[in-house]
């Protein structure tokens, strides 16, 4: 009802709205003196904490995005290596399990049947399994050793939004703590990370200020039959996750590509007027991608792409290429796709609006597919 949705014209609306609060609830109470404290996590026993050699993170949809997300954070600060795998194929085959793999899932919902068969196949041959998940007492934190809420509140619209914030958020408070455990990462360095994620909240309500100028870029292209997202490190889930948006609510075909993969193939499918989103890194990146990514953009105008680039607050390298510049507020590599994926959301609800489709249900999808 329109109670419901205070005001808003869709959850969706009031749930991008709601990306800031998501992200500091998510966080409140788990910080302490400047460290992270997951008791949830530190249950497991420091033994076991640092013993574990693997980390194997299972979800679907924008969830499996936000794992991705999580995956560079975890590698970088727990040093321990993460592949990230889409449930429904990791069941499927004879995966290499041990007690010092952890298998941490991804769900909103805590109900994906996929996510849930394969957190019990993961537990049934040993290995530990931790859930992020959103939904307090739901099954698939149930069938998990531990578990991590997300504290997005209930989310209503198909297609996920402050639950995948939420999800960023907490595998980078899983990293930090087992970072701390593990001593890979010095106290100075671990508070450095956590002052920074403390700060996204509002560096997300600032970011949210872009909605009207997305609302006009979405009601020029309501036509648009293609869209392509490029984006580098933590910024390539986040392409994955923009195109996924544009599919499920605006029904056009849509792809997210690694910018570093582009003369590996998509760069043949740029023609003229074709429109290319490009999450542009920060010029600060310490892997100096910037540029890479810069020079893609080049290259992709030169053969009459379309590009909105999405870059930070006073980036001007982009400014001679790019058609349209979005700009995010200033944060360091990590905290960008928090703030990144919100122009993103906006774009696929705004798409959705300007094509007179409904952006709460859209067709043939289900909030939660509690069914294989
Ligand atoms: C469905 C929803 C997606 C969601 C995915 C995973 O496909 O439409 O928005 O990302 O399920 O859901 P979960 O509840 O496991 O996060």
């Amino acid at each position: 009802s329109a109670a419901e949705k205070g005001g808003w014209s869709s959850f969706m609306a009031k749930e991008i709205s709601e990306e800031p609060e998501a992200v500091a609830k998510t966080i409140l109470g788990r910080v302490h003196d400047g460290l992270v404290d997951l008791p949830e996590v530190t249950a497991l026993g420091a033994e076991v904490l640092r013993g574990i050699d693997r980390v194997l993170i299972i979800a679907c949809g924008t969830a499996a995005y936000a794992g991705m997300v999580g995956k560079y954070a975890i590698e970088q600060w727990a040093r321990i290596p993460v592949d990230v795998e889409l449930a429904h194929e990791f069941r499927y085959r004879e995966p290499v399990l041990s007690p010092n793999t952890l298998v941490v899932s991804i769900s909103q919902s805590g109900e994906t049947m996929d996510t849930l068969m394969a957190v019990k196949y993961a537990r049934e041959r040993g290995a530990r399994t931790l859930s992020i998940c959103n939904t307090q007492g739901a099954t698939i934190p149930r069938e998990s050793d531990a578990v991590v809420y997300t504290h997005a509140g209930p989310e209503v619209a198909v297609a996920s939004t402050k639950a995948f914030v939420a999800q960023i958020a907490a595998t980078y408070l899983l990293g930090l703590q087992l970072g701390q455990v593990r001593g890979t990462l010095s106290d100075d360095e671990a508070r450095g990370l956590v002052a920074e994620l403390q700060e996204v909240p509002e560096k997300l309500r600032t970011a949210l200020g872009v909605g009207e100028r997305i609302k006009d870029l979405a009601h020029w292209m309501a036509n648009t039959r293609s869209v392509l997202f490029l984006g580098r490190h933590v910024g390539y889930p986040v392409a994955l996750e923009g195109a996924l948006k544009l599919k499920e609510l605006a029904y056009i075909h849509a792809e997210g590509f690694a910018a570093g993969e582009l003369k590996h193939g998509p760069i043949a499918l740029i023609e003229p007027g074709q429109v290319v989103f490009v999450l542009v890194p920060s010029p600060r990146d310490p892997r100096s991608l910037h540029s890479k990514v810069v020079s893609n953009i080049q290259e992709i105008r030169a053969r009459g792409a379309r590009v909105i680039a999405i870059a930070e607050q006073g980036d001007a390298a982009v400014l001679p290429y790019a058609d349209e510049v979005i700009r995010i507020p200033l944060a360091s590599p990590f905290f960008e796709p928090m703030l990144a994926v919100v122009p993103l959301h906006y774009f696929g609800m705004e798409l959705a609006a300007a094509k007179g489709l409904d952006v709460d249900q859209p067709r043939n999808l289900a909030k939660s597919v509690t069914v294989e």
